[in-house]
């Protein structure tokens, strides 16, 4: 096993600092790629949709944005699988281990607080909760039943990775311990 590890960090760490952008770029992307949609799209039309629940309008425009955002959230579920490659390569390349301690903080980030939150994102947006597919299925209770579902997570979970994920950034660059 030993000598796996050494023969992996001998090949990749003369591409570390290329590993290193390809690693950084897709964090930006990850992190930031739905941000406008949500804030600026999803937010105020989910809003305004319950200040008038039965408003064809606004109903119309709410389930537009949802469908628009699970279709967006496509470059997130690329950059995510893309992080957990390139992750531990750099690992590999750079010798690091939980040893150094801002390294076992990000990966118990990663593992209990991101897989499973990447893991029903994936199913609300492209999966079971696709609410495009289950309009055009014509099934409206599991339709409005979808963004509902989806709608509560987001709340949930938006405050959540907003701080685990500027704490990883500060982590991973700053190595604070
Ligand atoms: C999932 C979300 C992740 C985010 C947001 C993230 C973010 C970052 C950032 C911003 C850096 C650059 C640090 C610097 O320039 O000094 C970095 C480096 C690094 N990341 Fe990640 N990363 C993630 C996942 C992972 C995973 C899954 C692993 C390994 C299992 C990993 C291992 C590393 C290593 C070893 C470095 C290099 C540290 C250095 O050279 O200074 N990352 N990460």
């Amino acid at each position: 096993m030993d000598t796996l590890f050494t023969t992996a960090n001998d090949f990749l760490s003369d591409y570390y600092l290329t590993l290193k952008f390809v690693h950084m770029v897709f964090a930006a992307i990850w992190a930031w790629s739905t941000s406008v949609a949500y804030g600026n799209y999803l937010v105020p039309l989910f809003r305004d949709w319950q200040r008038a629940p039965h408003d064809p309008e606004r109903i119309r425009l709410r389930n537009w944005a949802m469908e628009r955002f699970d279709d967006g959230a496509k470059l997130e579920h690329i950059a995510f699988p893309m992080l957990l490659i390139t992750g531990p390569l750099l690992m590999l390349a750079g010798g690091w281990t939980p040893d150094s301690g801002w390294f076992a903080m990000k990966l118990v980030l990663i593992v209990l607080v991101f897989l499973p939150i990447e893991i029903a994102d994936f199913h609300l947006a492209h999966f079971g909760g696709n609410k495009e597919r289950l309009r055009e299925a014509g099934d409206g209770v599991a339709h409005e039943k979808a963004i509902h579902l989806h709608w509560w997570f987001l709340i949930i979970t938006t405050p959540i990775v907003i701080v685990s994920i500027t704490f990883t950034f500060y982590l991973a660059i700053v190595k604070p311990f």
